[in-house]
């Protein structure tokens, strides 16, 4: 009897397929359908897409998806959505919206997301985040066929109208983070030569989330952190550490125009993440991330003010301007969008993702499973509430402790969240003057995996654990102190925290070459476990490797893990490389117990093949 129950209970439990975690719905993005009547929501955390009347101001129908998506586009006839889901292996979705479902699929590659779609239909391009390119489908065929390469972490895209043209954002840097100019970079492919161009944005841009192509198709604006890496990290005011704002680049010339600053003078704009404009393109909508508001910025009159400044610093002497004095000093003025943005405190938290309909912006609340509806057009912009797309969610521990990493008005000032140096609670890719151990020596910010479960903490071990550091990350970066019961959470939150398949791996396992390199990891000639050991491969202890560099004041490193180290570039403390051949060619890393000098070509690329596919 019991037999045939725990059997019926197992059938259930099998039949039913995975369940999504906690029964959020976590709205990442958001698209009007073409005739302007609906809003398709997809909801990340249900893996669900779902149909909301604008009219009926209620969730129509939901579409239940196979994987986790990433992000969607809609095909030029409105009737199909293209979903790119899922991690390792991922998928192109194709959605039948009018079925209501699922119809078919595209093998893709790691990541897929930053979807377009070209204006005749026939091609979906999808940035593959950890493969590091965007992939171009043939719709008709249902197959990849041809790959572009991108920087590091290709996120987000636009086509041009006549899709000639695609622009990506790198979500990070692809620099040695020790070196004098460190920025994310926008990578603009074209599509007919196949050639691309890098648009560097200013020094200290990181984590570039959003991007869109303005209504006449002649700018690029992408969302993006100003870091201002090179300072200490001794204080906040007027921006000390990170700004936030967005880049504007000239689409047909391909080139860089320039940043603006969201922050005011004493309140940060933290996170900024999606970004569209009015249908006149006047008005340029970015929803903060960190602060749960969306700012609304006259277009138009910043455009003008960009053209109007002097051309350089002998024709500003002679305007007698001031602050911004010329188009280089934009990045830093804080104040040169006052009179022209407007700031609207959302209900909720975590805006991720806005579309726009005629005067009305709609955002989607990532923590709060709701969308909310400003309407640009009455004189008193306030937020409403416009739709919940499923029951208030019931947090939990760990999603609170999400939601806190996240939410930069935990902040003085609202400068910046954890996520800021963390995104994704990894890590940026610049490196930061902490005064933990010392002033002038910056070092490389930290991905957050396994923490919570070695130690200790921070490059030099300065800090015995990693759950004591998430008290003085609150005290010393953020000058805050919180309730305990929010430093649990996000120990909570970082302790969940799983390492995402390697690229490199070949059907989820590693390929030959790695098979070799993992022999000679684990040799006695290189003997790489004598310190990268165990589960997490490291031994948790302090070692002189030979890698201090001129500023550094010490000579002991604690030993890392090597998980997901793929993904974390650029490597060492200081970020000195970015490619992981140089940590053992250049570096000559290992070599304190181990022969790394005398490995072979191939031999070291099999060590790195393996290492990059832990
Ligand atoms: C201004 C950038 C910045 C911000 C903001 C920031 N961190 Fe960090 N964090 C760093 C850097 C850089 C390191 C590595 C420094 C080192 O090892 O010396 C680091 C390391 C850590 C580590 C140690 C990881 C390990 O395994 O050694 C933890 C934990 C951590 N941060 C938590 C937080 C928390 C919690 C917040 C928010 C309260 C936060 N950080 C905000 C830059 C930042
Ligand atoms: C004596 C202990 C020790 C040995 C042996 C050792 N490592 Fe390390 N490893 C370290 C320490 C400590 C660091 C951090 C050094 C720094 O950042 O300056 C490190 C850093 C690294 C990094 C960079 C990680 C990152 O996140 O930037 C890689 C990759 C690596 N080791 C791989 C290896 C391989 C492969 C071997 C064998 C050839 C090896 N290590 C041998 C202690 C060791």
């Amino acid at each position: 009897m019991t037999r045939t129950l725990v059997l019926v209970f197992l059938f259930l439990l099998f039949a039913a397929g995975p369940v999504p975690a906690d029964g959020y719905k976590g709205p990442v993005e958001l698209i009007p359908s073409s005739d302007s009547q609906s809003l398709y929501v997809l909801n990340r955390d249900a893996r669900e897409i779902a149909i909301v009347s604008i009219g009926e101001q209620k969730v129509t129908r939901t579409i239940a998806l196979p994987l986790v998506p990433n992000s969607m586009v809609l095909a030029p006839d409105g009737k199909t959505l293209y979903v790119g889901a899922g991690d390792y292996q991922g998928k192109i979705l194709i959605v039948d919206v009018g079925a209501g479902k699922v119809s078919g699929e595209i093998p893709s590659g790691h990541t897929p997301c930053g979807l377009v779609v070209s204006p005749d239909g026939k091609t979906v391009y999808a940035c593959l985040r950890f493969d590091t390119c965007v992939a171009q489908y043939d719709v008709s065929t249902r197959k990849e066929q041809r790959r572009f390469s991108a920087l590091h972490e290709p996120i987000n895209s636009v086509i041009t109208k006549d899709g000639t043209k695609i622009y990506v954002a790198n979500f990070l840097p692809h620099d040695p983070s020790d070196g004098a100019d460190v920025a994310a970079e926008i990578t603009a492919i074209d599509l007919t030569s196949g050639k691309s161009k890098n648009i560097r944005l200013p020094n200290g841009s990181s984590s570039m989330h959003g991007i869109f192509l303005s209504p006449d198709g002649k700018y690029v604006y992408t969302t993006a952190i100003l870091a201002r890496y090179q300072l200490p990290t001794s204080q906040l005011e007027r921006g000390w550490m990170n700004t936030n704002g967005f880049s504007i680049i000239d689409a047909a010339k391909s080139e860089f125009v320039n940043t603006v600053l969201l922050d005011d003078v004493d309140l940060g704009a933290a996170n900024p993440w999606p970004i569209a404009s009015s249908p006149d393109g006047k008005r340029v909508y970015v929803g903060l991330a960190g602060t749960h508001e969306l700012c609304i910025v006259e277009m138009d009159k910043a455009l003008e003010k960009l053209a109007s400044l002097p051309k350089d610093e002998a024709q500003a002497k002679a305007t007698g301007a001031n602050v911004s004095k010329t188009a280089e000093n934009v990045p830093q003025d804080l104040a040169f969008l006052v009179g022209m943005k407007k700031r609207v405190r959302l209900n909720g938290k975590g805006p991720r993702s806005l579309a726009v309909v005629g005067t009305k912006v709609y955002i989607g609340m990532y923590f709060d499973d709701t969308i909310v509806v400003v309407d640009t057009k009455s004189r008193r912009t306030k937020a409403k509430e416009f739709v919940a797309l499923g029951p208030k969610p019931v947090m939990t521990p760990e999603r609170l402790g999400e939601l806190h990493w996240h939410d930069a008005t935990l902040c003085f000032q609202y400068w910046q969240s954890c996520a800021s140096c963390h995104p994704d609670a990894r890590t940026d890719a610049l490196n930061w003057d902490l005064l933990n151990d010392g002033i002038g020596n910056p070092k490389n910010a930290k991905s957050m995996l396994f923490s919570m479960k070695t130690h200790p903490a921070m490059w030099h071990g300065v800090r015995e654990t990693g759950q004591y550091v998430i008290r003085t990350g609150f005290k010393f970066i953020l000058f805050a102190v919180r309730p305990e019961n929010e430093y649990k959470e996000i120990e909570a939150y970082l302790s969940a925290m799983k390492p995402l398949p390697s690229p490199r791996l070949v059907n989820g396992k590693l390929s030959e070459s790695a098979q070799r390199g993992k022999k000679l990891f684990e040799s006695e000639r290189l003997a790489c476990t004598k310190c990268h050991m165990g589960e997490y491969l490291t031994d948790m202890k302090m070692h002189d490797v030979g890698s201090r560099a001129s500023y550094d004041q010490m000579d002991n490193f604690v030993t890392p893990t090597l998980r997901e180290v793929w993904r974390t570039s650029p490597y060492m403390h200081d970020g000195r490389y970015i490619n992981m051949k140089d940590v053992f060619k250049e570096g000559c890393h290992g070599d304190v117990f181990g022969d790394v000098a005398n490995l072979n070509d191939k031999e070291l690329d099999d060590l790195v093949e393996y290492i990059l596919s832990l």
